[in-house]
């Protein structure tokens, strides 16, 4: 059985999480990779559905995410997470269940400016925060605690996210986690 794998993709919203995820998800299906996708975005509307952006609802939202990825990677399966996951506590306990249980855990910080996030938008859901229609909205009025070691750092917006999908395989390549393409 292959050694399964975790990719923690954490970021501000907009900071390109999903993006990437999106390009590095069939490569490495193509490459023969058995992976599964967790977007936050996906996974609050039935796994985590009702939960809100309190901490205790956050932390709810990633512990939840965290048990299913387990869950494949104990198997030797994959899974991509991309959640905000804002609490570095937080993800260190889903990091500490992984890596207990066999796992690898590969933590991606999207290294993107909070301006640069707000000037994308891509939901229009920050000009609905400045405007004081949501409330405890990431890096707006709530916390993003940057992840002090992980394992790969993308700097989204500095480059177009083929580049950063590429970094991702790369590091996957090397660490012997996925056959070289
Ligand atoms: S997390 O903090 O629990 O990890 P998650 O990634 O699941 O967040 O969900 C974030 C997505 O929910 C955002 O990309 C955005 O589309 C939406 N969202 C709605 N309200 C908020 C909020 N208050 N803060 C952040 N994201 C929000």
């Amino acid at each position: 059985m292959s050694q399964g794998f975790v990719l923690w993709f954490t970021g501000l919203s907009g900071s390109g999480k999903s993006t990437v995820a999106d390009l590095v998800v069939p490569e490495l299906r193509e490459r023969g990779v058995k992976i599964e996708v967790l977007d936050g975005d996906v996974v609050r509307t039935n796994l985590s559905k009702g939960l809100g952006f309190s901490k205790e609802g956050r932390d709810t939202n990633i512990l939840r995410v965290g048990f299913v990825a387990n869950l494949l990677a104990r198997n030797g399966l994959a899974a991509c997470c991309a959640c905000i996951s804002p609490y570095t506590e937080i993800r260190d306990t889903v990091r500490r269940q992984v890596e207990g249980d066999g796992g690898t855990f590969i933590e991606i910080f999207m290294d993107a400016p909070l301006d640069d996030c707000i000037q994308r938008d891509p939901k229009g859901l920050y000009k609905k925060a400045l405007a004081g229609e949501i409330k405890q909205f990431t890096g707006i009025d709530d916390p993003y605690e940057p992840p002090e070691n992980p394992e790969i750092v993308l700097k989204t917006h500095d480059a177009p996210p083929e580049e950063s999908a590429r970094q991702v395989l790369e590091y996957l390549e090397k660490e012997s986690l996925i056959p070289a393409a």
